[in-house]
């Protein structure tokens, strides 16, 4: 369809939908559109198109796109400051973090600030904090990316390196997620960018966000915070960084908030992306180093064979796999096997360590990372099965090349890459593994 939109106007856009000017002059996140150009939206997405130049635009609508005109442009004045002031720092490298809420508006504001940064022909980085709506890497990675050229969507640039959290939301890992963004941090910088943008989750509300976003920002120590406010939301986070230059820009009134089920969608787009021609691979379990062992029951450390022979006793029956870890024991049964619970208490007291039983055939799913010797992120994939007999683990995953570590994540994906974990989502504290 076809529509004229009036300069000084703007188009809103909800995805999916395809959008090209024909005629005019308009720009989206200060990505100027031209002619013969088509722009995607992707479905959970808002696009605003701000017209310049009374402008003619071709739009293809998907299911249940829409669009919408309103009589201004959408990106709030204090945007335009955010930019200004960065361009007025003398001493490169510099790093602006970007801080807000699940839905404020911040990968929009670090598209506008890359675009306008590069407008101005500087070298820019992007790194993507937000292992729940990355917009680099894979869900559930943290990832960076440098910008080549102005862009609508973070989404189209190329990661040059992720970290796999291997969860939505970095509540229960903050650790881990502290460790990814650092060392991806102190990576991006080594390849001399002027500017890097350094996105982040919208975990801010609450005694743990604070002290986590706060330990975030420590740890980058970027030359500024910029805070996306809707209310006061991040009040007690920006009194806790006093040492931290921080400028305060305006969640856009035009914001699309979205649903989990959106959210949940946006992300599935993501595993499409990033298992595009994957194919089954069978993965040797002797050769390859596990991270996170607790959730499928691998492991080296499996105890003397005169204890392990005591334990099969105690547990009346040989499981398919025991393992004998730090803080714990895993026993790995059959899906139609039972265990006596008096018979596991037996072994939990003569191990002093809980005893976690794991049926075969619970790993399914499991989201995983492959890296190679060197611990390089090599991308995800989707374990479909331990093969205990076979000491072997087959894995769904585009990766070709030869892999020395997996990390296995705590979300689930079907075969039709749909995301199966129950409230596994940003703003869900208290998510449920699959063993719960
Ligand atoms: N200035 C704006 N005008 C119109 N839509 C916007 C504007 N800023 C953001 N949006 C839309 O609102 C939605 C949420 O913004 P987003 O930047 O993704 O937020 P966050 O990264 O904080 O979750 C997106 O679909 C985005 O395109
Ligand atoms: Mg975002």
């Amino acid at each position: 369809m076809k529509r004229r939109v009036e300069s000084g106007r703007t188009l809103l856009v909800d995805g999916p939908a395809s959008v090209e000017v024909v005629s005019g002059k308009a720009e989206a996140f200060g990505f100027m559109l031209s002619s013969a150009e088509k722009i995607v939206v992707r479905e959970g997405k808002r696009l605003p198109f701000a017209v310049e130049k009374t402008a003619t635009f071709n739009i293809l609508l998907g299911e249940n796109a829409s669009i919408e005109e309103v009589e201004e442009n959408t990106i709030p004045p204090s945007w335009r400051k955010a930019w200004e002031e960065l361009l007025s720092y003398r001493t490169k490298p510099v790093t602006a973090m970007i801080l807000g809420a699940v839905d404020s508006g911040k990968t929009s504001f670090c598209t506008y600030l890359i675009n306008e940064l590069l407008h101005a022909k500087q070298k820019v980085a992007v790194l993507d904090g937000d292992m729940g709506q990355s917009d680099i890497g894979p869900p559930c990675t943290i990832a960076y990316a440098f910008a080549k050229k102005p862009v609508t969507d973070l989404f189209d640039l190329k990661a040059e390196n992720a970290y796999f959290v291997g969860v939505t939301s970095p509540s229960k890992t903050v650790d881990k997620v502290i460790e990814g963004l650092a060392s991806l941090g102190k990576e991006v910088l080594s390849d001399r960018p002027d500017f890097v943008v350094v996105n982040t989750d919208g975990w801010v509300e609450g005694e743990e966000a604070v002290s986590y976003k706060v330990k975030l920002v420590e740890h980058l120590n970027p030359n500024i915070v910029f805070c996306i406010q809707q209310r006061e939301e991040l009040a007690p986070i920006l009194n806790a960084l006093e040492n931290f230059r921080k400028m305060i820009v305006d969640s856009p009134s035009a914001i699309r908030h979205r649903s989990r089920e959106k959210r949940k969608s946006l992300r599935e787009l993501g595993y499409v992306k990033y298992l595009r021609n994957a194919k089954v691979r069978s993965l040797p379990l002797n050769w390859l180093q596990i991270e996170e062992n607790e959730l499928i029951g691998m492991g080296a450390k499996r105890g003397s064979a005169e204890n392990t022979r005591k334990i099969y006793e105690l547990l009346g029956m040989k499981p398919l796999r025991f393992t004998e870890l730090r803080d714990r024991v895993c026993v790995v049964i059959g899906k139609n096997r039972w265990i006596d619970t008096e018979n596991i208490r037996k072994v939990e007291k003569f191990t002093k360590k809980n005893v976690v039983i794991i049926r075969k055939g619970e790993e399914q799913g499991l989201l995983v990372s492959l890296h190679d010797a060197e611990r390089h992120f090599l991308g995800i994939g989707v374990l479909r099965e331990i093969d205990y007999m076979r000491n072997a683990m087959k894995v769904y995953t585009p990766v070709s090349e030869e892999v020395s570590v997996v990390a296995i994540g705590r979300v689930k994906i079907d075969k039709d890459l749909r995301e199966i974990t129950p409230f596994a989502d940003e703003d869900e504290q208290n998510f449920t593994t699959f063993k719960s």
